[in-house]
């Protein structure tokens, strides 16, 4: 764990106000010993099952989200989640993201251009994308003995133009994880566990600020009701999907695919020239 400063300002002011709210909670709530352990327990097991960054991420990640993106410009953001894993195998763009041999579901081409807020394009930029197989399940967290390594995670440059495409296969709804203490803390106030399909991007360049986003698609079932509260509406995409038998047969593939085209735009970072 990083260092804290003695005395740091910032710490000092947020975890008063914070304790303030807490010490009002309990006062308004009249809360008893017996649900002040049931509540220390729960921290416990959260924290003892790994589920610390699910269960913030799940509650309190896209408040945080809303607040640091005020007045930011360029293609706007949203959480990132418990199910990244840094250091993704890098790719030239275009690409296939790392697959098993029978990836399950449609196929998916995502192309675009990032640019600038100013538009000029963004050679070299780099998209860390990362998302569920079309059965819901992440590499690295899900059932890991049936996902190949780092299976449809990809750190992307863009090339000189700016422009990336990417294939990889259509990613379907998710309950995020039932089995544990947030997935009981859901039921037990009444909550399904549900996000509409996504894919995850991370898009970092040197003369920018990095953008952390996602990507959704329209008429997913729940687009309205996300259990995360991250679905904005600029962020959701229509999937056009291909059938001409000549085009699959250019292309090599064996059944209907689908494309979404996004261009993003990432703002500058202060004094620094492209
Ligand atoms: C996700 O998109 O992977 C996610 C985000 C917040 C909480 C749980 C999952
Ligand atoms: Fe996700």
């Amino acid at each position: 764990m990083a260092a804290l400063q003695t005395g740091d300002a910032r710490l000092t002011e947020v975890v008063d106000d914070f304790l303030l709210i807490l010490k009002g909670f309990i006062r308004n709530h009249q809360i008893s010993h017996e649900e002040y352990r049931r509540a220390v327990s729960f921290m416990v097991e959260t924290a003892t099952k790994g589920e610390i960054p699910l269960l913030l991420d799940v509650f309190l990640e896209a408040t945080v989200d809303q607040v640091d993106a005020t007045g930011r410009g360029g293609t706007e953001t949203s959480v990132e989640g418990p199910f990244y894993a840094a250091n993704a195998p890098l790719m030239k763009s275009p690409c296939v993201l790392p697959h098993r041999a029978h990836e399950p579901g449609d196929l998916l081409l995502l192309s675009g251009t990032i640019r600038s807020v100013e538009g000029e394009p963004l050679s070299g930029a780099m998209l860390d994308m990362w998302q569920s197989d079309a059965e819901g399940a992440y590499s690295h967290f899900n059932i890991p003995e049936h996902q190949a390594p780092w299976n449809l995670r990809a750190r992307v440059v863009s090339d000189a133009n700016g422009r990336f495409e990417v294939q990889s296969w259509v990613p379907s709804p998710y309950q995020v994880p039932k089995d544990g203490p947030t997935g009981a803390l859901l039921s037990g106030i009444g909550r399904h566990a549900w996000r509409p399909a996504h894919l995850h991007l991370r898009i970092t360049h040197d003369a920018c600020q990095a953008l952390t986003t996602q990507l959704f698609f329209t008429g997913d079932p729940w687009i309205d009701s996300d259990v995360v509260g991250a679905v904005k509406q600029s962020l959701i995409v229509t999937l056009t999907k291909h059938e001409d038998s000549a085009d699959l047969q250019k292309r090599g593939f064996d059944k209907p695919y689908y494309t979404i085209n996004y261009d993003f735009t990432l703002p500058r970072l202060m004094c620094k020239a492209a």
